[in-house]
This record gives C-alpha cells, sequence and structure tokens, in this order.
C-alpha cells in the first residue's frame, strides 16, 4: 500500500490556498433554476474544468440541451479499480436574500465557516475531491486507482439532461464505484456513509378561476375562488394522522425490517436538540414512526408553495383569478413515480372541487434507492473516513435526493459511495448556508485516503 504521507504533508501545506480557490469558486453565482443566470453557469462549468486540469485530470466540457457537463479522468492504468466522482457546479437560489448576514456570493469566513450559497451543497463538498487527486499528481505523480469526474451543472433541477448525457456516454462512464459527496455527517462529531435515499416526484396544480381578477363585493359568493378551492383540494391529500390520501400510494411501500429499525433506533437522536434548532413547538409526521423513520425510511407529500391573487402590502379585495400549490413526493424505494402520477392526477381531478378548471403539470421524478451497506467498497470509505475524521462513521439512510445514484445502479451496474463531509446544520437551500473548514479539510484528506483503500479492494 503506497504511504499516503507525502500527499497529507501537501494538504496541510497547501489548505489555505485551497480554501482561496473555493472562495473563487463560491463567487460565481451558478443558479441553474433561473435562465438570467446561464452565463455564470458557463463559467463555473469552465472553473471546474480549469480545476480539473490543475489537479493533473484531463477534462473537458459537453453541452447539452440544458446545462454543460464537465467530464475527466485521470491518466487511467489498465489494472485497477476505477471509481467515478459525481457532484454539481449548479447552486440553489439564493432566495430570500435579506436574511442572509453576508452576501450569499460574497464568500465569508467566519467562526470557522465558510458562508456562501454552495458552499457545502455542492461546490465545497465535489472541491474536496478534486484538490486531494492535485495532492496525488503532485506528490506521488499518480493516483493509486483509475478515477473518472462527471460534474454537472442541472442536480437542483432534476438532472435530466444528466441521463441523456449518460446514455450516450455510458463506456466513457463505465466504472466500478460511483463516488458522491452531497450528503451530510450524522452529526457533528459523527461522520456517516449514507447507504440509502428517497426518490422524488415534483408537480404543480393550477386552479383557474374567472378570466381576470374580480371585484370580491361584486363576484364574491357567485364564482368560485381558486385559492379557496386550492385550500379545500390539497388538505384533502393528507388525514389527521398525516397519512397520504392518494389510493394506493402506500401500495409498494416495503414495510422496515425490524433490524434496521433497531439500527435506526441506536442511533442517539437529540429530539429535543432537534426541535430547538428548528424553533418548532412540536414535531407532527405519520403516526407510527420515530423522527428517523419519517425523514429516510416513509414517503411524503409537501407543499413547497402556493400562491394565487393579491400578496403584496395592505388590503385588496377581489376574487383571483387562479391559484398554484407546488408539490413534492419524497418516495421510498419500490414506488413508481409513473403511477404514483397518474394516482396522484386521478386523484386531483376526483376531488377538485366545482367551478374552477383544473390543470396538473407533472415535472421531474427519481426513484428511491438502498444500496448494500457491507461490500468492499463500502469497507474501504469508512476506513478513510475514520483515518482522515478520527472517528468511525456510521451507516445511515437520508431523506433527501440524488437522482444520479438511480442512474448509476440502472445504467452502469454500480453502487455509490455516499461520503457527505458536510452537516445537516449547514444551512443547504435555506439562508446563510455554510462549511465548517475543519471538515473542508478533513473531507479532504478522507478523499485522499480514499483512492488508496480503493486500491485494495480490486
Ligand atoms: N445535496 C442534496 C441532496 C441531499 C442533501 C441528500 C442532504 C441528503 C442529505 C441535493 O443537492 C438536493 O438538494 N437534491 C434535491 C433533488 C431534486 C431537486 C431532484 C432534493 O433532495 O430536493
Ligand atoms: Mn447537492
Ligand atoms: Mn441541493
Amino acid at each position: 500500500m503506497t504511504s499516503t504521507e507525502p500527499v497529507d504533508r501537501f494538504l496541510d501545506q497547501n489548505g489555505a490556498r485551497f480554501v482561496d480557490e473555493l472562495k473563487e469558486f463560491l463567487r460565481i453565482p451558478s443558479v441553474s433554476a433561473d435562465p438570467a443566470h446561464k452565463p455564470d453557469i458557463e463559467r463555473a462549468a469552465d472553473f471546474v474544468r480549469r480545476q480539473l486540469e490543475q489537479a493533473g485530470v484531463k477534462a473537458q466540457i459537453f453541452k447539452t440541451a440544458g446545462h454543460p457537463i464537465v467530464f475527466g479522468q485521470t491518466e487511467q492504468t489498465a489494472n485497477g479499480v476505477t471509481a467515478l466522482v459525481y457532484g454539481h457546479y449548479d447552486v440553489q437560489p439564493p432566495d430570500p436574500l435579506d436574511e442572509w448576514k453576508s452576501p450569499p456570493f460574497e464568500p465569508t469566513l467566519r467562526d470557522g465557516y465558510i458562508y456562501a450559497r454552495g458552499a457545502t451543497d455542492d461546490k465545497g463538498q465535489l472541491f474536496t475531491h478534486i484538490k486531494a487527486i492535485e495532492a496525488w499528481n503532485k506528490t506521488v505523480g499518480k493516483l493509486p486507482v483509475n478515477v473518472k469526474f462527471l460534474i454537472e451543472g442541472e442536480e437542483e433541477v432534476g438532472s435530466q439532461n444528466l441521463d441523456v448525457f449518460l446514455q450516450q456516454h455510458k463506456d466513457q462512464a463505465k466504472c466500478d464505484v460511483a463516488v458522491i459527496s452531497d450528503t451530510s455527517q450524522y452529526a457533528p462529531g459523527t461522520p456517516a456513509i449514507t447507504y440509502g435515499l428517497r426518490g422524488i416526484l415534483c408537480c404543480e396544480v393550477v386552479l383557474q378561476g374567472p378570466n381576470r381578477d374580480l371585484h370580491s363585493g361584486i363576484f364574491g359568493g357567485a364564482v368560485a375562488n381558486p385559492c379557496n378551492m386550492l385550500a379545500r383540494l390539497v388538505a384533502k391529500l393528507h388525514d389527521d394522522k398525516q397519512r397520504v390520501q392518494i389510493p394506493g400510494f402506500y401500495d409498494d411501500v416495503l414495510p422496515l425490517k425490524p433490524e434496521e429499525r433497531r439500527e435506526f433506533a441506536q442511533l442517539k437522536f437529540d429530539e429535543a436538540a432537534f426541535i430547538s434548532d428548528l424553533g418548532v413547538p412540536a414535531l407532527c409526521g405519520e403516526e407510527g414512526f420515530t423522527t428517523i423513520e419519517r425523514r429516510w425510511a416513509r414517503p411524503t407529500c409537501d407543499i413547497n408553495g402556493m400562491f394565487g391573487g393579491y400578496t403584496g402590502p395592505g388590503p385588496k379585495t377581489i376574487v383571483p383569478a387562479r391559484a398554484t400549490a407546488k408539490i413534492t413526493y419524497r418516495l421510498v424505494p419500490n414506488q413508481q413515480p409513473e403511477k404514483l402520477l397518474a394516482a396522484m392526477q386521478k386523484f386531483l381531478v376526483t376531488n377538485c372541487p366545482p367551478g374552477v378548471r383544473l390543470e396538473f403539470k407533472p415535472q421531474h421524478s427519481c426513484t428511491g434507492i438502498v444500496m448494500d451497506a457491507t461490500s468492499p467498497y463500502m469497507r474501504a470509505a469508512r476506513q478513510a473516513i475514520a483515518a482522515a475524521f478520527g472517528a468511525q462513521p456510521v451507516m445511515i439512510r437520508e431523506g433527501g435526493s440524488i437522482p444520479v445514484v438511480t442512474t448509476f445502479r440502472d445504467l452502469l451496474g454500480v453502487d455509490t459511495l455516499l461520503l457527505g463531509w458536510g452537516l445537516n446544520s449547514d444551512n443547504l437551500h435555506s439562508p446563510n448556508e455554510r462549511f465548517t473548514l475543519a471538515d473542508f479539510h478533513r473531507g479532504t484528506r478522507a478523499s485522499a485516503h480514499l483512492w488508496n483503500e480503493l486500491a485494495q479492494q480490486h
């Protein structure tokens, strides 16, 4: 086994420069959802390409129907393990802007954290792998395994063009195992390997009423109010026990195995700290399941936003012309998005109140996944993490979704090591997103060790 000593030393000596370069990356407002940021998306892709080249990785930008994909690979040797690192350079919109203590695209160091949109999701985390490769190439001169990079710009909007790309470049992406750092540690001081993710199904429902906003005194009471009706409709999605009411919704859900329930229960979960961190008066979820089970292994339905009518200051007396709800379902393995979409549309049509027209817009989806937590690759990752974080990782599932993980399994036949260096308290998708600098450096070291550990697994 190659000594990682010179690699570790290089990481120590160059840590400050890595942070400077990460700041440069974070200054690019690569918001994938907003067409106005298209030039920033392109700048971010090119930044990643240049960083890979600087790390000794041959890299290329591929145009897609949407945002570009950066693909790179180290000098490939004939034998040995090939790992495929995936990450995303796109970020969520920074809104609400006035809740940020420092501007979202002016990375700021404060109290041991780096604050910026994308700090942990996913620029900071994906950067650790680029820097780990750079350290190997600039010290030992080569990697102990073959590493490929696949960095996309549409993760936050559903990764639809990535699937097309992977179908077209299946041979290029061929690998033994995929590696993604885009999840979280279990808790501060307790690193984790994530072996399962929930899937997702997104859609929009619009109720269309009169052909224009109406005076609610002249017309109110005589025509259906789309906002009133939308509230009635979405209230039917759950019962009092927080069970989703769409017929067949739970039909394909595999029950949690008793061992897994026991393993979840063994993880120390501080419910009081969770409640106080979120500022809620109490927790609320599907009856009969613990908080961890509800978050990692049960399907849900959430309204992400509802709007319609007048939302400005002061009163305005109208019957609005339309109302919209953006809805997402989190899915667990074995639930089929297509089947649920049909069930959902039927449910909405059946329950749509009179006097409005319903428009249903299905959006992207991906299935949930659970992977083998005992593979040799998982063992290699455990060792690398223990060496870098000074603590054994726990095996967890997560409630979020990373669509490509399912694609890797279905198309390439490989499992993914989900090695999250961040924390769920890092405010991903929220104002004041951050990444602990110490976790950034530990993650980089864990990545460097991972290549060495993986080399032993062939
Ligand atoms: N990095 C997250 C996913 C994540 C975060 C998983 C923390 C587990 C723990 C990813 O960028 C994300 O936000 N995914 C979206 C996917 C969707 C837009 C298709 C999600 O989960 O909402
Ligand atoms: Mn992410
Ligand atoms: Mn995200």
